[in-house]
């Protein structure tokens, strides 16, 4: 037998209370007067119609007056429209899968959704359904994509007080990842960023911005995009208004490696012996801004690097895992390395010094997990296999699955997004390494300037 909603019950039930009382008052005012005029009862008659017809109205009026509540239309006709068209596939699927309690033998009360658009544009919003005991663990599973028609769920997640499931849902027809073409567009765009969103903070796409500098972990296949992304970062972080200092280290001798040694060969290492010694320069650093902070730091507890105007200091370093390999062989060099890197990622947030480690796995035995599971930013790119995934977010089941292409995959950052969700790097149609590279020779003061 085919389930309904309970509500169906209601709307059929209006529905033929307006129409019955609609055509009541068109006989009795129509052809039933006109039978009986010159009868006195024919005056009762039209009276009748009369109410008849304002009874009708009345039903008329209440259930557009429901509808307009219910579908938001003081936001505009067409978000009250897509918004009813949502609502009712989203009810159609839930009921087709199952969901809902059963009243009687065809009838099922739905749990209750609710659909808030981010804008007049429709192209992001957010879903929530309804939590009841006998579906709670069947809707962590539900995959609601296909109920939304364009529409993907980027990201899922329980509500706080745990009565709804949260689906964070985008146009999937409308690509996010931006692209420039040429440094300028880039500069521009970034210092038209760090004014709207503080003079720390980064972007990714349209969706992923504002998110201020934090320590970083960077996965994804061989190609999948991460020493782009970083070159992309580093491009950004030259537009701040307060230059960091950043530190390149790249065991493989690669991209960053070569960027590094042009922008700042001092802080730049491709072999293990030359990178532990920056780790350790880093560090030292990082000690002598905490004697700094402590002194500005009494009377203003809970500020941080960002409170006193201080740059940033960024610790790169690409294919983190051959630097693990070379390491793990010699346990006192592996120790002392493990323990700087963990005060780094430890300490760091609040004295503004940061690691960003980019890797094609992020298994315990390329990284350490005590260093993993505290780098508060995690990306991973391109299509990772569930171990993988599993490592980074700490789940693989219920994340956003797509066909990535180069530079995409999915962020989740501690505090700004709820769950992971899709992500996407600019495309940088211009010579990035000659810009950076050139740019840096134009300008004295870079954005390397000497540590102090
Ligand atoms: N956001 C992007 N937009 C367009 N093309 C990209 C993007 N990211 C990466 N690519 C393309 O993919 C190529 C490979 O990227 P990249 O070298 O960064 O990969 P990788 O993840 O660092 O690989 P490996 O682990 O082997 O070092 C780049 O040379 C570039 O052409
Ligand atoms: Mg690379």
């Amino acid at each position: 037998m085919k389930r309904r909603d309970t509500r169906s019950r209601y709307v059929i039930i209006w529905l033929a209370a307006m129409l019955s009382t609609g055509l009541a008052g068109w006989l009795l005012r129509g052809p039933v007067s006109t039978a009986l005029a010159g009868w006195g009862v024919a005056h009762v008659c039209a009276r009748l119609g009369l109410l008849c017809f304002l009874l009708a109205s009345a039903l008329l009026v209440g259930g557009a007056v429901w509808w307009a509540v219910a579908h938001h239309l003081r936001r505009g006709v067409k978000y009250a429209l897509r918004h009813w068209q949502l609502c009712r596939s989203i009810e159609r699927a839930l009921l087709e899968a199952g969901y809902g309690v059963p009243i009687g033998e065809q009838y099922y009360r739905l749990p209750c959704v609710k659909i808030r658009f981010d804008d007049c544009t429709f192209t992001a919003g957010l879903v929530e359904v309804q939590n009841h005991i006998k579906s709670d663990s069947s809707l962590a599973a539900v995959n609601l994509s296909s109920a939304l028609g364009m529409y993907v769920v980027d990201a899922q997640y329980i509500s706080d007080d745990n009565n709804y499931y949260c689906y964070e849902i985008s146009d999937s027809r409308i690509d996010r990842q931006l692209q420039f073409d040429s440094y300028a567009a880039l500069a521009d765009y970034a210092r038209k960023h760090t004014d709207k969103y503080g003079p720390y903070t980064l972007f990714c796409d349209a969706r992923n911005e504002g998110i201020k500098i934090r320590s970083l972990l960077l996965v994804g296949i061989t190609g999948s995009g991460k020493s782009y992304a970083l070159m992309g970062l580093i491009a950004q972080l030259r537009n701040w208004p307060i230059a960091p200092i950043v530190y390149y280290a790249d065991p493989k001798g690669s991209d960053i490696a070569v960027l590094g040694g042009s922008l700042a060969p001092e802080r730049t290492a491709d072999d293990i012996g030359g990178i532990i010694d920056l780790l350790r320069q880093f560090y030292d650093c990082m000690m002598r801004r905490k004697e700094e902070m402590q002194v500005k730091l009494s009377g203003r507890l809970g500020s941080d690097f960002t409170d006193f105007q201080l740059p940033a200091y960024i610790f790169l370093m690409d294919e983190y895992a051959a630097f693990q390999a070379s390491i793990s062989r010699d346990k006192k060099r592996r120790d002392e390395v493990e323990e700087l890197m963990r005060s780094i990622v430890l300490m760091g947030r609040q004295l503004g010094f940061f690691v960003w480690i980019a890797m094609q796995k992020s298994d315990s035995g390329d990284i350490p997990t005590a260093i993993r599971d505290n780098l508060p930013l995690k990306i991973c790119l391109g299509n990772a296999p569930a171990t993988t995934l599993l490592t980074i977010f700490g789940r693989s089941a219920d994340l956003p699955s797509r066909h990535w292409n180069k530079g995409q995959g999915l962020i989740f950052c501690d505090g700004i997004t709820a769950a992971p969700r899709p992500v996407s790097f600019p495309t940088l149609a211009f010579d990035i390494f000659a810009e950076l590279t050139q740019h840096d020779n134009l300008q004295s003061e870079g954005v390397n300037p000497e540590p102090p």
